[in-house]
């Protein structure tokens, strides 16, 4: 029993106001009004309920299913879950799937990659081919994994790769072939048929990244949207990921990673026997792991069921359309794909406001959207992941959009200082020294204490005017003055 009143030790009560008091900083997580990074379904008691859930299975650990087979149980009937929606499972086309619970959809890409590169055991330098909107998991399981990306430019008024790229991409050390169900910043479907035909005419494995969408696209597609095919019922495509952190509504930790039989998983596994400890035997990168968010979705997924999730996503799909028509009414602004899952996308027209000085605006009012830098001749965008907890407030989107877009042309696009914008243009990265990114911080009102300035366009347009190569240089040196002890 630990002693409330030794000096060092605080009450509990006082320790969770300390974290309330922190939490107060943050957006808003529920409330329907944070486009981006939660997923909220606005399910009175779900977060009641998953907490308890969460609490019960906190403390056991995933590192040994023997050990706790209440786990396992559960991460089973996760994976079941996924595949019968992704076209997997008993009388199906692909009846021998399995799976694995991980950590998200980060885990579940590197394990992608990793799987595939472990099959291939000949090829001494393996490459992975992606479409250039593939996720930057991606690119960080191949900066991980020590495997070569090769990207596919995506067409910049379809946003997807041409499958005669993704052909013509393929090496004989390509190990595998990706593609999104939908793709993350403009929530556009890939070609899968195409795509997964293609790999496997060359024997390449096809791994389609649903983790954004593989719990929507089901869901909408019975709702009558053309939703094309993307999932294990594709010939070729032989791993798909799913995150139930998104999506199946769970809390944060939850992804699943499918492989259309145990063959096409058996390199995902890592075992170890030469030590003198315990034999590992580890399906994630991690080995001791909490049970508590395995838990959580659990009760999450039964909790909701089919049914809720059916009427969740058509709450998100109705929120989805008032956002395109609240876009399409403002005045300088256009869609930058037409939405067809749970992302709208816009970008300004020539005449339009300055979209970084828009999103501060809307922030400003309320609305919390994410700034996407242009690239590769793609214009910079504002990202609105929808869920179903925006559904009740859409309708309010509308006007104070348009509100935002009159005050962002009042107050006119950012002037980066001349010489900031020289500098954004002509530094490499390997001249930011400390004195350098100093200045720049400075510059840009980024304290070194860690103090974010209230507005972010400045910092935006600078990033924006950047090659990616010295946005990345730029971005770790930011994020490293943010991450320091708190003496
Ligand atoms: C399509 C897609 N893939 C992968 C990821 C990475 O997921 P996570 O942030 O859970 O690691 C995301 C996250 O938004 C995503 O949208």
């Amino acid at each position: 029993m630990i002693d409330e009143n030794r000096p060092d030790g605080m009450p509990a009560e006082q320790v969770l106001a300390e974290i309330r008091e922190l939490r107060a900083l943050d957006r808003p997580t529920h409330g329907g009004r944070l486009f981006a990074y939660v997923y909220d379904p606005a399910v009175p008691g779900l977060d009641a309920l998953a907490t308890a859930a969460y609490a019960e299975s906190a403390h056991v650990n995933g590192l040994d299913p023997t050990a706790f087979p209440s786990l396992l149980a559960m991460e089973n009937t996760l994976v079941a879950a996924a595949a019968r929606l992704l076209g997997g499972g008993p009388g199906t086309s692909a009846p021998d799937v399995v799976g694995s619970v991980t950590s998200g959809g980060t885990e579940s890409l590197i394990l992608a990659v990793k799987t595939a590169r472990d099959a291939r055991p000949d090829i001494a330098a393996p490459r992975i081919v992606v479409p250039a909107s593939a996720h930057a998991a991606f690119a960080k399981a191949a900066h991980y994994l020590r495997v070569e990306l090769d990207t596919v430019p995506v067409d910049p008024s379809t946003l997807r790769p041409a499958v005669a790229g993704v052909a013509a991409a393929l090496r004989p050390e390509t190990v595998l072939v990706a593609c999104s169900a939908p793709s993350y910043a403009h929530g556009v479907v890939d070609p899968v048929e195409q795509i997964a035909e293609v790999a496997a005419a060359a024997g390449v494995r096809c791994h389609v990244d649903a983790c954004f969408g593989g719990w929507t696209l089901p869901y909408l597609r019975r709702l009558g949207l053309p939703v094309p095919p993307f999932d294990l019922g594709v010939p070729g495509v032989t791993s798909i990921s799913v995150d139930l952190h998104k999506y199946a509504y769970a809390p944060k930790g939850v992804s699943v990673l499918l492989h259309r039989d145990p063959q096409l998983r058996a390199p995902q596994y890592f075992a170890y026997a030469d030590w003198p400890g315990y034999t590992m035997i580890n399906p994630v990168i991690s080995s001791t792991r909490s049970g508590g968010p395995i838990a959580a979705a659990y009760a999450t997924v039964r909790h909701l069921g089919d049914d809720g999730y059916l009427e969740l996503t058509r709450r998100t799909w109705a929120a989805v359309c008032t956002l395109t028509e609240a876009v399409r009414g403002a005045d300088g602004l256009r869609l930058v794909a037409e939405p067809e899952s749970t992302v709208v996308c816009f970008t300004a027209t020539e005449t339009g406001p300055d979209l970084f000085v828009l999103v501060d605006e809307l922030a400003a009012r309320g609305w919390h959207t994410q700034p996407q830098l242009s690239y590769a001749g793609l214009p910079p965008s504002v990202h609105l992941t929808v869920t179903a907890a925006v559904a009740p407030r859409a309708a309010e989107f509308g006007p104070d959009l348009a509100d935002a877009v009159a005050a962002a042309r009042a107050a006119g696009p950012v002037a980066l200082p001349p010489e900031l914008r020289a500098l954004a243009g002509t530094l490499a990265p390997e001249g930011l020294t400390g004195d350098v990114v100093a200045g720049l911080a400075a510059g840009l009102g980024l304290g070194p204490g860690g103090g974010l300035p209230e507005r972010m366009a400045l910092v935006n347009t600078l990033l924006d005017a950047a090659p990616p190569a010295l946005r990345e240089r730029l971005l770790v040196e930011f994020v490293s003055l943010l991450q320091r002890p708190a003496w």
